[in-house]
């Protein structure tokens, strides 16, 4: 019998690219945010040797390019299991498009190998062969709110945002990602501060800090602000709103914006025009999704979420309503 397990999708909260970095990777500072929107992946281990991609998508390589085999392929060496391992994926997410659909089917191949084998990997083991394959790997095996930094591979939880409504918007428009990463590079070079450098606070402060600023705005918790103006993080906020004020001003302001829009939007206007559409149907904050070209937005109902997505529809831009997971949601629902 084979495993089968879901492999979520995840949006970015705020993305700030940094320097270009020796390796070839950027700096980058995120909140990785999971979503119910996901593929069904089923791994089985049978009799023999080798990997097996199977997937009706004629998108999804099905050689050892593919994130499935290269994480299953270096976890069967880790176990020192053997066995034949055929994976399934049944997409259902969009294959190009800033939901991380490739690196979580990959985490979801590695937990459905685990459980096939009956044998897992110990966390760290898990976190090293995720980041391997590629960045954003590892926060599924967070799952939740996650803080990512490095280069989107060193990942902690953070305090977790409430389930919220959220509608994802999936154009049809490639967003090649290395270009992107080159474009923002052109943009800063020409810019009169050259390659910005992000100097972190201390590991704990960073994981604390962004959490405490989502979850303030995002959640309109105005208990959660002090009179001076500041969030209890000790961010910065505009005084006297919560979720009912300018939510996207108060977080470009606390620094949760995506960089990729900068470069991004330019060469495709629609892209940005999705966006308007959201904000003006009540998104209390919207965004592209990493690279894009997935753009989404966060609503405060249900209703609101639902009626967002048809105005897309009706426009002819694939949009879904669904919602965030919170990382207790997102285990259990992996394998229910
Ligand atoms: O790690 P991943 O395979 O997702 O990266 C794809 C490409 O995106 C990299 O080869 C690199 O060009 C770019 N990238 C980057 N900085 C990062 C992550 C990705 O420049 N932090």
């Amino acid at each position: 019998m084979p495993v089968t397990l879901r492999s979520f999708a995840k949006i970015n909260l705020g993305l700030r690219i940094g320097v270009l970095r020796t390796d070839g990777f950027h700096e980058l500072r995120t909140v990785y945010q999971t979503i119910a929107l996901h593929d069904v992946i089923r791994v089985s281990v049978g009799r023999g040797s080798g990997i097996e991609i199977r997937c009706e998508d004629l998108r999804v390589p099905k050689d050892e390019s593919n994130t499935c085999y290269r994480i299953v392929e270096r976890a069967m060496v880790t176990l020192k299991a053997r066995g034949r391992v055929v994976i399934e994926i049944e997409k259902r997410l969009p294959v190009q498009g800033g939901l991380g659909g490739a690196s979580a089917n990959a985490v979801a191949a590695l937990l459905g190998l685990e459980r096939a084998l009956k044998n897992e990997l110990p966390g760290p083991e898990r976190l090293r062969i995720a980041a391997e394959v590629g960045s954003d790997l590892s926060l599924f095996l967070v799952g939740g709110t996650v803080l990512g930094v490095g280069r989107g591979e060193d990942v902690y939880p953070v305090p977790d945002l409430p389930a919220m409504p959220c509608v994802v918007a999936t154009p049809e428009i490639g967003v090649s990602t290395p270009k992107a990463f080159a474009d923002w590079d052109l943009r800063v070079a020409r810019g009169p501060l050259g390659p910005r450098k992000l100097t972190l606070p201390p590991a704990s402060d960073r994981m604390v800090q962004f959490g405490r600023v989502l979850s303030a705005w995002l959640c309109g918790d105005s208990q959660s602000k002090h009179k001076s103006g500041r969030a209890s993080s000790g961010v910065p906020v505009s005084k006297g709103r919560g979720r009912a004020g300018n939510p996207l001003l108060d977080l470009v302001r606390t620094g949760i914006e995506n960089d990729f829009e900068r470069v991004v939007f330019p060469q495709y206007p629609a892209l940005l025009e999705v966006k308007r559409v959201l904000e003006g149907a009540g998104a209390v904050y919207a965004s592209l999704s990493g690279s894009g070209s997935a753009t989404y937005g966060l609503f405060k109902s249900r209703e609101a979420a639902l009626k967002a997505a048809a105005r897309l529809r009706k426009d002819g831009i694939p949009a879904t309503a669904t919602t965030t997971l919170t990382r207790p949601q997102y285990w259990k629902k992996i394998f229910d």
